[in-house]
């Protein structure tokens, strides 16, 4: 039986976004640069950023090279980044994607995604309950299919909405968001918010899909789930290489972040291979449970959300 290789998904615009993308949330500076080269050189053409990860400058430093090498092309590559929640006025956001443009030294970027629904103070720093604010999705909306008119963002969408913000935001866009990038991995499968992005033809991209071992401040254990290991040994593959291959076979991108090159390669090699279905159907047996809470965001008198449901719509 031929494998699908699953190498995109179509998004709401025609674009097609590579299924595989590398992450680069806490990827220290003097790393973040190789990691890119490296993941570029085995063949990766999608980089998920972000303004907030402080690394974005060192990125474009390096792509610049590879451009100027004729490593890559521009048009080939899928690069993503997002505005971070001290720029939701919309004054602030064409600033904030310039700042980002610049710091890449990019003309555009393919997909451009509001962080998290949850404004902060304008020039705030840290995450003190003070600096939350109450969020005007639809303002900052306009501001971001704004970009989208100017092509300096090829496509606009969001990061870490409920199904309920989601559908919000579609009752108002005139553009509808191409993307919702939050947490996904077999420990959280996210089966009612991937439902309900299917249903309105938003595409859900992964983030943590590997339960970002690396993160003290989680209690992260799902590579070692017995049903992944179960499964990796059956196909030989690692309990990285099965849960990177399971959002595929979901119907989902996945953005594994790697500073380490073997790593980088081992994540990438999941498309000449599948999960046979009855191996797939084990990942029901999984326990689900949310690791990034967002608890920054939410108090009882600052900002709106008042608890983890209120910031989930219950989806927690
Ligand atoms: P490293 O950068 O040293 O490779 P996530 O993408 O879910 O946030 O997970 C990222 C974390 O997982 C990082 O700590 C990363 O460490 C680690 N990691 C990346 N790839 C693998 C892999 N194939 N096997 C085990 N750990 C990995």
């Amino acid at each position: 039986m031929a494998t699908n290789s699953i190498r995109f998904f179509p998004l709401n615009t025609g674009a097609l976004i590579p299924s595989v993308g590398l992450g680069t949330w806490q990827s220290s500076p003097g790393l973040v640069g190789d990691a890119v080269a490296a993941a570029i050189k085995v063949g990766y053409r999608h980089i998920d950023c972000a303004q907030i990860y402080d690394n974005e400058k060192e990125i474009g430093s390096v792509l610049k090279k590879l451009f100027e090498d004729g490593v890559v092309k521009r048009e080939d590559l899928w690069i993503t980044s997002k505005l971070w929640n001290t720029d939701h006025a919309p004054e602030d956001v064409p600033k904030a994607l310039d700042r980002t443009l610049r710091d890449l030294q990019l003309d555009y970027v393919d997909l451009y995604l509001i962080h998290w629904p949850v404004p902060m103070k304008k020039g705030s720093v840290g995450f003190k309950p003070e600096n939350l604010e109450s969020p005007n999705i639809p303002s900052t909306w306009k501001a971001m299919e704004e970009l989208y008119d100017s092509g300096k963002a090829r496509a606009i969408g969001v990061s870490n909405f409920s199904s309920k913000k989601l559908g919000d935001l579609l009752e108002v866009a005139r553009i509808p968001p191409a993307v919702n990038q939050v947490e996904c991995h077999p420990s959280w499968q996210q089966d009612k918010l991937l439902a309900f992005c299917k249903s309105k033809g938003v595409h859900l991209s992964g983030y943590s899909p590997l339960g970002s071992p690396g993160t003290t401040w989680l209690q992260s254990d799902v590579l070692k789930h017995p049903v992944l290991n179960l499964i990796a040994d059956k196909l030989g593959k690692t309990p990285a290489q099965v849960a990177l291959r399971w959002g595929l076979q979901m119907g989902h991108s996945v953005l594994p972040k790697s500073t380490n090159e073997a790593r980088i390669k081992e994540n990438f090699d999941i498309f000449d291979w599948s999960i046979p279905d009855d191996l797939f159907t084990k990942f029901s047996e999984i326990q689900q449970a949310r690791l990034i809470r967002g608890t920054t965001f939410v108090h009882e008198t600052h900002g709106i959300y008042r608890s983890l449901e209120e910031l989930w719509d219950g989806e927690i």
